[in-house]
């Protein structure tokens, strides 16, 4: 169909107004009184009413017009009228109504649904405002992530999803049957990023990893995105610089470019609008005294749960970069301070607002003997890591890295209650359908 367009053309200004056009999409409402009915169209680029008058289009086409029910499919041709009381500015005048498919009772009704029904008619879900909004805003993100890194001259190298071994301990680790032997799904591409690193110097993975969580929390995923940047010559401090330059780019890009999707969500942005470089850094153990400081009974050598993290951030305006946890509660391959040495070159950055953690990131073990030594502290297995010790034996240098979590970032910026919104279809301990 030669003048077929979309919402969003008529929305840009793009037609002029009074263009006869032809839009196909799906009834989002309906509402009649006499002679006219009002159609909601959606075609997935936005809304539009479309106005069917009885005299214009005749009785057999009001009727088909005045039967359409909610998520039926249907074709609509007319012209392009501005008029400020339609939402968006334009609505169309309609000369032909056609019904592609008629939908009998779609379940989700305008009225409100608990999340469980919600979340078992997810395929569905989708095709509602909000969901839309937090989908355009994840699509943003992750072509801010991209964007940033490809324009900072990193190469992307996939990681594999089939792994022999773990990265992030073997308490979350999904095991599969591989031909005759087992098979772990990656729970992060990092230690093929540091392989990368050292072939391409900076590199970045971004592919959905997975861990066993069977805590039922909101901010858990079994199955989530992640985005690891590794560089080689880069230590703990090139690391953070790194991240808080990454974030913000991600947070003014969406500000920029989703603004009517945060105002759809009703974000107040300017908590967003903060997002800058440089963020406050804030050492373990100084982060130990903000936690008692606020009233929780908190054990220095611990990692931080939830509320610990929220009273950290609770200080500060912008996310905050916490460093130096205690190398016992970290990951077997991050390198320790030789200055503190019960201390990781690590780093994690706290999202404001409660939101927790949303980076983590390390400077590596870059010494051989020192490598092997944590792998058997921490139980694994050296033959599964022969390959990652060879990184160490052929010119190995100070490398650092971190992973984002796409889900948690999104749903930060959202504004959203829980990662099961901020993805298509989310994996979780209950849920596994649709
Ligand atoms: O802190 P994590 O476990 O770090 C790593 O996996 C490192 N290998 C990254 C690296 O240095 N290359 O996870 C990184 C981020 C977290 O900060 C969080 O945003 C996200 O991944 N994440 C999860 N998101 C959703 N559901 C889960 N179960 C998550 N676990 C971690
Ligand atoms: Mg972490």
């Amino acid at each position: 169909m030669r003048n077929r367009v979309y919402i969003d053309n008529i929305f840009r200004h793009e037609i002029a107004d009074g263009t006869e056009v032809t839009l196909k999409g799906w009834l989002y409402n309906k509402r009649s009184s006499g002679k006219l009915v009002f159609l909601l169209l959606r075609d997935g680029t936005g809304t539009i009413q479309c106005t069917v008058y009885k005299p214009t289009v005749g009785d057999d086409m009001f009727g088909v017009a005045d039967k359409i029910a909610q998520e039926s499919s249907f074709t609509i041709t007319g012209n392009i009228h501005k008029d400020e009381r339609a939402p968006g500015g334009y609505e169309i005048q309609v000369s032909r109504v056609e019904l592609i498919h008629q939908a009998v009772d779609y379940p989700i009704t305008p009225k409100e649904h608990g999340p469980e029904f919600l979340m078992d008619n997810r395929h569905l879900w989708l095709r509602s405002k909000n969901q839309h909004a937090i989908m355009r805003i994840r699509h943003t993100v992750i072509k801010a992530i991209r964007d940033f890194f490809d324009g900072r001259g990193f190469t992307l190298v996939d990681t594999p999803i089939f792994t022999p071994a773990a990265c992030e301990g073997t308490t979350t680790l999904f095991e599969t049957e591989y031909f005759d032997s087992k098979a772990y799904l990656a729970q992060s591409g990092q230690l093929y990023a540091e392989a990368g690193a050292m072939a391409l110097g900076k590199v970045y993975c971004f592919g959905p990893t997975f861990r066993a969580e069977k805590s039922k929390t909101r901010r858990h995923l079994t199955e989530f995105w992640m985005v690891e940047p590794e560089v080689a010559f880069n230590d703990l401090y090139d690391n953070m610089e790194l991240a808080e330059d990454f974030l913000e780019y991600i947070v003014q890009t969406v500000l920029r470019e989703r603004a009517q999707e945060l105002n759809i969500l009703e974000r107040d942005t300017s908590k967003l609008a903060n997002v800058k470089a440089p963020f406050p850094r804030v050492h373990y153990e100084e982060a130990v005294k903000i936690i008692r400081e606020s009233g929780l009974p908190f054990e220095s050598g611990n990692d931080f749960g939830a509320p610990d993290e929220a009273a950290i951030s609770a200080k500060y305006d912008r996310p905050v970069i916490v460093h130096h946890y205690p190398a016992a509660v970290k990951a077997f391959y991050m390198k320790r301070d030789p200055n503190e040495p019960d201390k990781a070159l690590a780093m994690d950055i706290l999202a404001p607002e409660g939101y927790g953690e949303i980076v983590g990131g390390s400077q590596r073990e870059d010494d051989y003997d020192t490598l092997l030594q944590r792998i058997k502290e921490h139980d694994l297995p050296p033959e599964a890591f022969d390959w990652y010790l060879d990184l160490r034996r052929y010119g190995s240098v100070p490398h650092a890295g971190f992973g984002l979590g796409v889900e948690r970032t999104v749903t930060w910026i959202c504004g959203i209650q829980h990662l099961r919104e901020a993805i298509p279809f989310p994996r979780m301990i209950h849920r596994l359908k649709p």
